[in-house]
């Protein structure tokens, strides 16, 4: 082999030791990064440069075809020519892939599928005891009731004076309710709002008083030193006992169903003459105080759950809002909220309500 034709095989050499990690971009790209593309790309652009450009060895070499003898010099440029197309081609190749997997690559990056579904945002919902609340206030409306609310800082009057409490009940004892510094009581019972309510209204009325009531408890699992009553009043003429029982009767159905029944259990409350505790048919065994062959939890086996105090209005009530008993009866209620939510969703803890905890809180919507 003449030195020359050595010399382009040196230079072909060369150029297919440094093409050589860009070889395999001649065939289909795969498993490359558009990061690491681009850097090939730029790489092999230097690499062009240097071995095609003007200044590049195979450039310097075809100036040797002149010195070839004359008989040789047809083949020797044709020799030449092939290794410098050889060089070209090789990159051209690389290079068109890299560029046609660099595009591929930003348009997939780039691109956006529309029909993926959106990332919803977080959406809040109503408390549990709010959401029972609603229920019964919204079985009272339709029963002709009106919603009262009133302040939760009372008067020992209309504390307890009002609802014929008397000097010396333990109610009043300041180890079960809350004082103020200046001696106002934070109302222990929602039926302070009986009181309010006849004197704003008048009679006849129909009212429900739901609020927060507040009492000297430690908290544990069914105290809180905080919780929610609702109140219930309906004062007219002739209103009797049996007004009561259809009543609280009627929105216990509408809330756990048709076959629902309660029963009044005489009581004593100062502001109520008779008094009676009020009971209703268990929601979940239906009163059998069985469910799923073993004692009902909800109502303890008894087949009853025990809700509210009630009774007819003590004349006394009424001659503090005004109201003439003989002209005018009517009957009250109360009953606390938490105590019927834990019931009804068996919470074993009655201050899960009032922890924020949204693991819990979620699960009732
Ligand atoms: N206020 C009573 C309590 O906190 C419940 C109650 C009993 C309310 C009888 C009434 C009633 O309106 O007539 O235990």
């Amino acid at each position: 082999m003449s030195d020359e034709k050595k010399q382009i095989e040196q230079i072909r050499e060369a150029f297919e030791k440094e093409f050589g990690r860009f070889a395999g971009f001649r065939a289909e790209i795969n498993g490359l990064n558009l990061a690491d593309a681009e850097n090939f790309s730029r790489e092999l652009a230097e690499l062009k440069t240097k071995h095609t450009g003007k200044k590049s060895e195979i450039a310097g070499a075809k100036k040797l075809i002149g010195r070839v003898a004359p008989e040789a010099r047809g083949a020797f440029g044709q020799f030449v020519q092939t290794v410098e197309k050889e060089i070209v081609s090789a990159i051209e190749e690389a290079k068109s892939n890299l560029k046609n997997f660099i595009s591929e690559a930003k348009t997939e990056r780039e691109s956006l599928d529309v029909s993926l579904p959106g990332r919803r945002p977080g959406v809040g919902h109503l408390h549990i005891l709010t959401i029972l609340r609603q229920k019964i206030e919204d079985i009272f409306v339709s029963l002709g009731y009106s919603i009262e609310d009133d302040r939760e800082i009372e008067t020992d009057y209309y504390n307890f004076d009002a609802l014929n409490i008397p000097e010396g009940h333990p109610a009043r004892e300041s180890q079960d309710t809350f004082y103020t510094t200046t001696g106002l009581a934070l109302r222990s019972q929602t039926s302070t709002v009986q009181i309010r309510a006849m004197e704003r209204r008048g009679v006849p009325i129909r009212i429900i008083a739901p609020g927060r009531v507040f009492r000297r408890d430690t908290p544990d699992l069914t105290h809180t030193p905080m919780f929610h009553q609702i109140e219930g009043l309906c004062v007219d003429k002739g209103i009797t006992m049996a007004h009561l029982k259809g009543t609280v009767g009627e929105w216990l159905r509408r809330l756990f169903g048709k076959e629902t029944r309660i029963r009044l259990r005489p009581s004593y409350f100062p502001f109520t003459e008779p008094s009676a505790e009020f009971d209703f048919s268990c929601f979940k065994c239906g009163g059998t105080g069985v469910f799923d062959v073993e004692r009902c939890r909800p109502c303890k086996g008894s087949g009853w759950i025990e809700l509210g105090g009630s009774g007819m209005v003590h004349p006394n009530v009424l001659r503090a809002c005004n109201v003439d008993p003989q002209v005018y009866s009517g009957f009250a209620f109360g009953f606390g909220l938490e105590r019927m939510c834990s019931l009804m969703y068996s919470l074993d803890d009655i201050r899960l309500m009032f922890e924020n905890d949204v693991r819990f809180l979620e699960q009732f919507r």
